[in-house]
């Protein structure tokens, strides 16, 4: 089946479909860790070759569990140590672009033919892209209409419906119905930054992909039609993303994240951040030593503001589309917080279950146990061998 994730920005040196590949990584640039991931092709399976992850705090002179970011030089360095560590040997790459330096956004428009279209999204745009359009790199995707609010607006209601004011549209014929369309900008920056990273190391990138839609591809299937939430508990944020038949129908970044966990510990038992975050790993809101009780005043606000915004987000979709969201699914090295997950039960009233993407992958079933606590964190880093393979 195709994969409805992948058509964005496949921005490549080497296009898609030129050349097959057999073996590639995926690298995913976090705000605290990078994590790479080999896939191989073996006849028709995917292989796990190797995976690795490093945390980019150390680098900056801060703590495992930090936030960091570098310019290309340090990147090179970074990532080759990266490399060297999990014994990375494939030269086909591609890379996830952060949500916070792109942008992805439904936006209502009307229902015009897909040329017309094509010349209305990018003045759309503007209206929602804080930077120069000639800054950006825009995709877009008409979302289908069966799946659309409004596909179910009464005969005789569509007249009501706002037409639109666009100027440049003047002449164009404009029904009143409107659609929904799926808009992706990335920054160019972002994409020269790691352009320039990719000439450092010697590697070929053969795409740039906003993380969410890597993690989408390597957590949800395509085939599952009921409406699903993604929550990636980052270091330095949660981004949302509601899904609904192979579709991004919300996006949404939620401004706490993982580090701010580690932020609270560290103030509510005086203990310096990396000693914060060895404590948050191993205990979390297990409710296990001495200081439980401290633990859980300082880290339960955070997890249930997350967790309290994200129902705020579910409960919108689910007013304007009139369809109940199904499931959530926690991803981000932050859904391995002890006791994250039954907050998320409390305030979503949801099915939640922490991903497993390495499942996708075939791997020796002595490392089926490792690879599943490591999975939620390397969901965007699947994600990204998943498509150079099979897009290939
Ligand atoms: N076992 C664990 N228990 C609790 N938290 C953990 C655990 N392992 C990692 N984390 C936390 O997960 C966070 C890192 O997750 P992840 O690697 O998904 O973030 P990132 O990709 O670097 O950040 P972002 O997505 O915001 O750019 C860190 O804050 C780290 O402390
Ligand atoms: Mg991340």
């Amino acid at each position: 089946m195709a994969n409805p994730f992948a058509k964005f920005f496949k921005l490549s040196a080497t296009p898609l479909g030129k050349k097959s590949v057999e073996s590639a990584v995926g690298i995913d640039i976090g705000s605290s860790s990078i994590k790479v991931v080999q896939v191989s092709r073996e006849k028709e399976k995917l292989v796990l070759a190797t995976y690795g992850e490093l945390a980019v705090g150390p680098y900056a002179d801060l703590s495992i569990g930090a936030s960091a970011s570098f310019g290309a030089d340090k990147l090179i360095s970074i990532v080759s140590d990266l490399f060297k560590e999990a014994g990375v040997t494939a030269v086909t790459v591609a890379f996830s672009i952060p949500l916070k330096s792109s942008l992805i956004l439904v936006v209502e428009m009307p229902d015009l033919p897909l040329e017309a279209l094509a010349q209305a999204v990018p003045i759309e745009a503007r209206k929602y892209i804080p930077v120069p359009i000639a800054e950006v790199v825009l995709d877009w995707q008409p979302l289908p209409r069966e799946r659309q609010n409004f596909a179910n607006v009464p005969v005789g209601e569509k007249e009501k419906l706002p037409k639109t004011t666009d100027p440049t549209l003047k002449g164009v014929h404009v029904p009143a119905q409107k659609i929904e369309v799926l808009l992706a900008a990335i920054h160019k920056e972002t994409i020269a930054l790691y352009q320039k990273l990719a000439q450092g190391l010697k590697i070929e990138p053969r795409f740039f992909e906003i993380e969410t839609f890597s993690t989408l591809r390597s957590v949800v299937s395509p085939s599952d039609r009921a409406p699903v939430a993604v929550i990636d508990m980052g270091a330095s944020s949660t981004k949302m993303t509601i899904v609904e038949g192979g579709m991004v129908k919300i996006s949404h970044t939620i401004g706490k994240g993982s580090q701010d966990v580690t932020g609270a510990i560290s103030k509510s038992l005086s203990v310096d951040f990396a000693k914060a975050e060895e404590i948050k790993r191993e205990l979390g809101l297990s409710r296990r030593g001495v200081e439980a009780d401290t633990l859980s005043v300082a880290v339960t606000p955070i997890v249930e503001y997350i967790f309290t915004e994200a129902n705020r987000v579910i409960v919108n979709y689910q007013r304007r589309y009139k369809r109940p969201v199904d499931r959530a699914l926690l991803v981000g090295g932050g859904a391995l917080l002890r006791g994250a997950p039954d907050i998320a039960v409390r305030r979503l009233g949801l099915d939640v279950a922490i991903a497993h993407p390495f499942e996708r992958l075939n791997s020796p079933p002595s490392m089926s146990r490792v690879l599943e606590e490591a999975g939620p964190s390397f969901a965007v880093a699947i994600g990204l061998a998943e498509r150079l393979l099979l897009d290939a």
